[in-house]
């Protein structure tokens, strides 16, 4: 998959070669830098990209469906429904000017047509408890809500309808770590409870550890690795996943090392490797030759150590 961004300032090409599936009630962890593309992909999946964003080539497949071949009608019918996604900041997903109740009545509204209010209340008030929030912030307004309770609700509406994938970019990032360590919590309820998959983006590797069942690792707009989330912490293939790993802060230090190098600019990325002006390892063909996707020992790695 292939993702362009025609901006004042030039053509980029924000996503250069993304495949990726998700199997079913399968928790996959996508990380990777601020700018790498992570948020692109899931307005795509979505069909949601700012106007300046086009798909330049690739598929997206969804239960033998070709999202990116369905009418804009077919897609009004998945999204929220069968595919639904919490954006980092809740203010995105909440009309401030409508109560919370509104919010899921509106829901079911757009994919039922006309419902019972009562019984959606019931069923609104049943998610609230789910998610943590008191059942009575159903007759608030989002302001009137703390921003994690703000982010809960978000949560709810997105679990409402059932939908078989929920897509969250950065669900906890704009909270404090306190509030990130409570909703890590919930999603771990939540998968138990709801049979649902889930894509969890991220910059932030170390909240994966104990969630995801497997983590991609996405640089400037490629996917240098997949891995089981086990494997990829005990023993990280690519340089880069490495890296990230030796920047995931540990407790009872306050040495936090960070990625050598800014990332690359995407109007004129580098040759061969992306990583390869930031990596330790880089040999001379680094800088000729893209790595592709290999198997190694059943986890994907493109690098040419391998
Ligand atoms: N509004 C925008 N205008 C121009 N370029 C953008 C805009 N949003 C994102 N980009 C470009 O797209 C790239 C990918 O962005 P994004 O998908 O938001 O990455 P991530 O979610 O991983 O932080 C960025 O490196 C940036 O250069
Ligand atoms: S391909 Fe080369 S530059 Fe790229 S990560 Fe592997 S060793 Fe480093
Ligand atoms: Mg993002």
């Amino acid at each position: 998959m292939r993702i362009g961004y025609d901006t004042g300032r030039g053509k980029l090409e924000v996503v250069a070669g993304v495949d990726l599936k998700v199997g079913r009630e399968e928790i996959l962890g996508l990380v990777g830098e601020s700018g790498s593309g992570k948020t692109t992909l899931a307005l795509a999946v979505l069909r949601i990209l700012p106007e300046w964003g086009t798909v330049l080539g690739g598929r997206i497949l969804f239960d033998g469906l070709d999202l990116l071949r369905m009418s804009e009608e077919e897609m009004r019918r998945i999204r929220g429904r069968r595919i639904s996604m919490v954006f980092q900041d809740p203010y995105s997903s909440l009309n401030p000017t409508s109560r919370i109740r509104d919010h899921f009545l509106e829901l079911y509204r757009a994919h039922y047509g006309h419902v019972d209010e009562k019984e959606v209340l019931e069923k609104a008030g049943t998610l609230l408890r789910i998610v943590g929030v008191p059942e009575e912030k159903l007759h608030d307004y989002p302001h009137q809500l703390s921003g994690g309770q703000r982010q809960r609700v978000a949560i709810a509406l997105a679990i409402a309808l059932k939908p078989e994938l929920v897509i969250l970019d950065e669900p906890t990032s704009s909270l404090d770590v306190l509030v990130e360590a409570q909703l890590m919590e919930l999603f771990k309820d939540l998968r138990k409870r709801e049979r649902i998959s889930m894509v969890f983006i991220t910059h932030n590797l170390g909240i994966l550890s104990e969630l995801a069942d497997r983590i991609a690792v996405m640089y400037a707009g490629k996917i240098v690795g997949v891995s089981p989330t086990e494997k990829l912490f005990a023993d990280p293939l690519h340089p880069y996943t490495r890296a990230l790993i030796d920047s995931v802060p540990t407790i009872g230090s306050d040495e936090l090392r960070t990625i050598s190098g800014e990332p690359p600019d995407l109007r004129n990325p580098p040759k061969g490797c992306r990583f390869h002006p930031r990596c330790p390892f880089a040999m001379d063909v680094c800088r000729v030759a893209e790595p592709v996707m290999k198997d190694v020992g059943g986890r994907e790695v493109a690098c040419h150590l391998y």
